[in-house]
């Protein structure tokens, strides 16, 4: 199996919508009654759900009309809260078909199926013409793609000249293996973990300038522990959270990806970068 069909393997669920649909039935909502916010505990998958959201997209000067591009959409969560926050068009790839197709269906949920275009593809061969895009992000992507200055290079080549591209990613900042299975990976075979400097330095070899970094590790564990404490309360199966994006084994992901975070080993990181 190629590399990126073993990540989309990965992240593939079955019956994605279905378990979506059941989980805001068990909680007496239909479709129409669904909100953003009720869809945040679902859709966006990475640490920090929508307040990490909220914090990294605020950096990236968006603007009402300006055309984003988010690199690894998964279901969508952060391009609809671009869309209604900040008034954007956001065109959205993901090389998980069931994240893409259940992604639009929530997006046609709450109306913003005209604003979010999500769509299939790799974003190492990126379907967009040059120089199309205001700005990109990408959240906790990078981890699944080994050659990091490729895909820079890629997503320079869209970006309008000024762009500016934001990356939300797990990142190793000291030494310690990591113990897998990680939400990202089943094993160290699909992950590559990079450092922060690794990642600086191939966005500068694909022309870009370094506006910021942060480190958010003390953020990780907070939002861990919380979700700990949540799925140790919760016994009801069609609970939605993020539990349900990792499968049977959430639990030890998490406990994986907690314990590396406390040693030091990785933590996510935010970089700002412009062309
Ligand atoms: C942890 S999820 C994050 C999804 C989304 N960014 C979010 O924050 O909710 C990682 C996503 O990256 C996607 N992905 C991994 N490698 C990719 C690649 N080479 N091209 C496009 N998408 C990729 C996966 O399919 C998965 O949906």
């Amino acid at each position: 199996m190629n590399k990126e069909l073993e990540v989309s393997t990965h992240y593939q669920h079955g019956s994605l919508i279905k378990v979506i649909e059941e989980g805001f039935n068990y909680q007496g909502k239909a479709p129409s009654d669904i909100s953003l916010d009720d869809m945040s505990v679902i859709d966006e998958f990475h640490i920090g759900g929508r307040q990490a959201s909220e914090e990294f997209l605020d950096q990236l000067r968006l603007q009402e009309r300006s055309l984003v591009l988010d690199v690894g959409c998964g279901l969508g969560g952060p391009a609809r809260f671009v869309a209604s926050q900040f008034g954007c068009l956001v065109s959205g790839i993901d090389l998980t078909h069931e994240y893409v197709d259940t992604g639009n269906v929530l997006s046609n949920w709450v109306g913003l199926d005209k604003k979010v275009i999500l769509q299939q593809g790799s974003a190492m061969a990126l379907p967009f013409p040059d120089g199309q895009f205001d700005a990109a992000y990408m959240m906790h992507v990078g981890m699944n793609i080994v050659d990091k200055k490729s895909l820079f290079v890629e997503v320079f080549k869209v970006l309008k000249p000024d762009g500016i591209f934001g990356i939300y990613d797990v990142m190793q900042i000291g030494s310690g293996e990591m113990q897998y299975p990680a939400p990202w990976a089943a094993s160290k075979n699909t992950s590559s973990l990079a450092s922060p400097q690794d990642y600086q330095t191939g966005l500068k070899e694909a022309g870009f300038n370094i506006l910021a970094t942060r480190e958010r590790g003390d953020f990780a564990i907070e939002f861990f522990e919380n979700m700990k404490r949540r799925m140790a309360e919760t016994t009801a199966d069609p609970a939605l959270g993020l539990h349900v994006l990792m499968g049977g084994d959430a639990k030890t992901k998490v406990a994986n990806v907690l314990t590396s975070i406390k040693a030091g080993s990785i933590a996510p990181v935010e970089i700002i970068a412009q062309r």
